[in-house]
């Protein structure tokens, strides 16, 4: 099992979108294990996003980041990093494909919408930034033997 973690963006929390993105991601059969409703401190943004650090778009990715509140999720299933951002598309939503989150959504470029982890290592990392001990709750789902195949004893 992975665990992600999921920005809903300021435009997507101020275009009312976060009901209708989160159950995208129920309907998948992943698991909601973490949310946080914040607004996020220019601190935490640059933290966040350390890696784009001096690139063209930064200082306008940390305005927008820290300019109205987020939700931040920590989603959990088999492969959940790499499904996750397969749902999002296209890191631009001008070019995002039909189908995923932002391609059927947005179509700014800036403005899209979600943020998910990119590997592991970074899932850990950012999951580590935004919730603290006992905030990430493991649960047992009733409907977990009809999400996975458990016959083999691992969900499959
Ligand atoms: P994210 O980190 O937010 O999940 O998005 P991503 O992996 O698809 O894209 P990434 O390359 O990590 O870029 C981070 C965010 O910066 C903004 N961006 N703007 N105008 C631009 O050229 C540009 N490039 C990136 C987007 O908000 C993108 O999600
Ligand atoms: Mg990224």
């Amino acid at each position: 099992m992975e665990t992600t973690l999921i920005i809903l963006k300021p435009d997507a929390v101020q275009r009312g979108l976060m009901g209708r993105i989160i159950s995208r991601f129920e309907d998948k059969g992943i698991q909601v294990v973490g949310a946080k409703f914040m607004k996020i401190s220019g601190e935490l943004a640059s933290r966040h996003y350390e890696s784009h650090q001096g690139k063209p778009f930064y200082d306008g990715l940390v305005t927008f980041m820290t300019s109205s509140p987020v939700l931040v999720l920590a989603l959990r299933g088999v492969g959940a990093i790499g499904i996750s951002r397969k749902m999002m598309g296209a890191t631009f939503g001008s070019n995002a494909e039909p189908g995923t989150i932002r391609g059927d959504f947005g179509v700014s470029n800036s403005f899209n919408l979600i943020h998910g982890s990119d590997s592991p290592e970074a899932a850990e990392r950012e999951l580590s930034l935004f919730f603290g001990e006992g905030e990430i709750v493991d649960y047992d789902r009733a409907v977990e033997c009809w999400v996975y195949d458990l016959g083999s004893g691992q969900p499959e």
